[in-house]
């Protein structure tokens, strides 16, 4: 099932049905690599980008947030070596004039310099991977400006700043999202590789002495998080990268891969960037960005280990690891997103059985009174199985359902998307009983 690619159109195909993921500018027909996030795939972004935000500062005494802006100084990206080694080689078929990277190409492709069509290949050429424009009016190279290639400079060139005016101490941690850009030669895969996309980086300054140490735990805590996630363990797995993948500013490295249905994938990177990056901006800017250990009294300049999730890709994960097709009678077949209720769009879909006899007035005041909580849904259309499939497919893990005995009893039945199992309970317990359904949700095993 994992790796079966028809599972991706299917996934693109709902995302379109349901308002998660349309094509960008679609009505002049598109453009490559481009997405816009629908009203329920805003909502799932959003959700995933608050559960790493708590699971990254929220839950740690020593981890604080940024949000720097996306356009720099340029000379940031000189100091973080991105000018001069962030960069593919590149070539053209050169009858198609489709461009391939180099490391992309097969050992036999590369030696006979044919393109996977057998067409003879330009010579390789150095490709920067960085968009640049220009600030103000006028174009010339002293204008020029980047898109950030990565989230993480804005929190090294507020490195100083922070320890300044916050009271964090090494080892301390800065988070930020926000969105990046890289000129890819190739994007694929739906929201998977796109030249835009928005990251998650959390940027932990420790002790030169310390590196592998907090290196091996962020490593097991980035794992552990997306197991929190309710994501299937064997559909992760951790990627060493070889002396000769290693970015410049790594002394070691892992990913994070998940094996989404076009094969294993990496959807975050671990690395121990060394002291690189403050020494070079330390260099660059003539500022000091030592550290004063104000018990030893030794001044030093930190290292970073750092956490480098994706989160458009995250949301392209959480997709393919919640969807499913199960077959729940003769012939009838529903499809499900098992999602987290953490991160669903919707928590709570409230129901009346019926619209008369005061049902849909009682239902709806349910659901104004959970709104203040949860992220609610009112459906009074159709029949109450067609509604139950509905918010099954955009991931609902709760159903609350207003009948005739709500009228009389004020109580109502929850049903639980996983295992469309259904329990009655007093609308008085309602919230408390969904808030404790969310803390203790397991993801059942498929
Ligand atoms: N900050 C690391 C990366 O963007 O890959």
């Amino acid at each position: 099932m994992t790796t079966d690619p028809r599972t991706m159109d299917k996934i693109v195909s709902l995302s379109k049905r349901r308002g998660f993921i349309y094509p960008s500018s679609e009505i002049y027909g598109g453009l490559a690599s481009a997405w816009d996030y629908g009203p329920l795939g805003v909502e799932l972004k959003n959700r995933v980008a608050r559960f790493w935000w708590r699971e990254m500062t929220q839950l740690h005494d020593n981890i604080v947030g940024l949000d720097a802006s996306i356009l720099m100084h340029p000379t940031v990206w000189k100091a973080s070596g991105h000018v001069d080694n962030f960069a593919d080689l590149m070539v053209e078929d050169t009858v198609t004039n489709e461009r391939y990277r180099w490391d992309h190409l097969t050992e036999e492709q590369r030696e006979a310099k044919t393109s996977p069509n057998g067409n003879p290949l330009s010579e390789p050429r150095v490709f920067n991977l960085m968009f640049s424009t220009h600030l103000g009016p006028v174009q010339d190279s002293s204008s020029t400006v980047y898109l950030r290639p990565e989230t993480a400079q804005g929190i090294y060139v507020n490195f100083k700043n922070v320890v300044q005016t916050s009271r964090v101490k090494i080892p301390f941690g800065i988070a930020q999202i926000g969105k990046a850009f890289r000129n890819e030669i190739v994007t694929k895969n739906f929201i998977f590789r796109t030249v835009e996309f928005e990251q998650m980086e959390m940027q932990y300054f420790v002790h030169p002495s310390e590196d592998e140490k907090w290196f091996s735990t962020w490593k097991a805590a980035r794992m552990e998080y997306y197991e929190s996630l309710g994501i299937r363990p064997e559909r992760l797995r951790f990627t060493e990268h070889g002396p000769d993948e290693l970015a410049h500013y790594a002394k070691t490295a892992y990913d994070i891969e998940y094996e989404f249905p076009f094969g294993w994938q990496e959807l975050e990177g671990i690395h121990n960037r060394t002291d690189y990056d403050l020494s070079r901006h330390g260099e660059f800017s003539g500022k000091d960005l030592t550290y004063l250990d104000d018990q030893s009294r030794e001044r030093f300049i930190p290292y970073i280990i750092e956490t480098s999730a994706g989160l458009t890709r995250s949301v392209l994960m959480v997709l393919c690891d919640a969807y499913d097709e199960e077959e729940v009678g003769e012939g009838d077949v529903r499809t499900v997103l098992h999602l987290h209720p953490r991160i669903a769009p919707v928590t709570v879909a409230v129901l009346p059985l019926v619209k008369k006899d005061g049902l849909a007035e009682r239902a709806r005041e349910i659901e104004r009174e959970l709104r203040d909580d949860y992220a609610t849904f009112y459906d009074q259309g159709g029949a109450i199985g067609r509604r139950y499939r509905r918010q099954d497919e955009i991931g609902t893990p709760y159903c609350v359902t207003i009948d005739y005995e709500t009228m009389e009893k004020d109580t109502v039945t929850i049903r639980y998307r996983d295992s469309m199992e259904q329990e009655r309970i007093a609308v008085a317990d309602l919230a408390n009983h969904v808030r404790s359904s969310i803390k203790s949700y397991k993801r059942a095993a498929l």
